[in-house]
């Protein structure tokens, strides 16, 4: 498939072309596996199929899904989540966090070693309500099985790895059972709006505004932000900014990836 053949079918379903372009080629392969698998020989006749078929248009949507993630992506951001987020909500009941786009659990187990060390820090520390999901049920199998090669640990600070992994063969780690209790996984599709209601803290990084182009992040993100509480917390991504069209979030607190809700 080439570059143009790639673009008629972003511009199709309002997928970014900046958000595809570095990982073209591992997702071009994808869709032309598909293509074959369909004796589908033009794109036209591969978009005529998927406009007929929600399952197949289903599949379509788990071959565009690109799961790159890491342990403590964004390192600075983690630090200042236990240093300035956390502890303003030590004053409520209970904590709710909404992992959108978790692909296959990297960012949900690093915020629970991040309130592990929260809770041995503070007193008091409120019951954590955690919901992960992902439109792709492979990569949530995966999170819930919890085993990582060291690719995903690269930026895994030394010191949690002996008291958060399990060393098993073929040079792989499995998260110790301790860090997968409280938390939800879903199949969810985010353009189907928000999962959770009354959310302290909503992360949505790198997926629904570095994949879609504007006129599908615009509402959705709109959609998804009505499940977030006032004073809520959103975090997106590092190469990642809100569009300007959403007026709801107050920017500068404490880090660029972080929003506050109005
Ligand atoms: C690059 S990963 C990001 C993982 C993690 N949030 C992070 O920042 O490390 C993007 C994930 O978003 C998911 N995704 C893409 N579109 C989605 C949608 N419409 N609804 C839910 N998840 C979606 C993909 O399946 C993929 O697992």
């Amino acid at each position: 498939m080439n570059d143009y053949e790639f673009r008629k079918i972003l511009d199709h379903f309002s997928y970014s072309w900046s958000g595809y372009r570095k990982v073209r080629k591992g997702v071009k392969k994808r869709l032309t596996h598909h293509m074959v698998q369909l004796d589908c020989g033009t794109v036209d006749g591969y978009l005529d199929l998927m406009a007929r078929s929600l399952p197949l248009r289903h599949e379509f949507y788990r071959i565009m899904s690109v799961p790159i993630s890491r342990f403590f992506r964004d390192k600075a951001m983690w630090q200042m989540l236990v240093q300035d987020i956390l502890p303003c909500l030590l004053s409520e009941k209970e904590v709710r966090v909404w992992f959108t786009g978790c692909a296959s659990g990297e960012e949900v187990y690093t915020f629970q070693i991040c309130w592990d060390t929260f809770k041995g820090q503070h007193k008091g520390v409120p019951e954590l309500r955690a919901v992960a999901s992902d439109l792709n049920p492979y990569y949530i199998r995966r999170a819930l099985d919890g085993i990582y090669t060291e690719t995903s640990l690269k930026e895994m600070p030394y010191d949690f790895m002996a008291s958060c992994f399990l060393g098993i063969r073929g040079r792989k780690y499995a998260v110790k059972e301790s860090l997968k209790k409280r938390i939800l996984w879903v199949v969810h599709d985010n353009l189907k709006g928000p999962l959770v209601r009354g959310c302290h803290i909503l992360f949505i990084r790198n997926s629904l505004l570095t994949y879609y182009r504007e006129e599908i992040k615009v509402p959705i993100l709109e959609n998804i932000l009505e499940g977030v509480v006032p004073d809520g917390y959103v975090i997106i991504g590092g190469h990642e900014r809100i569009p300007d069209s959403i007026t709801g979030l107050r920017s500068g607190v404490c880090h660029p990836c972080v929003y506050q809700k109005i």
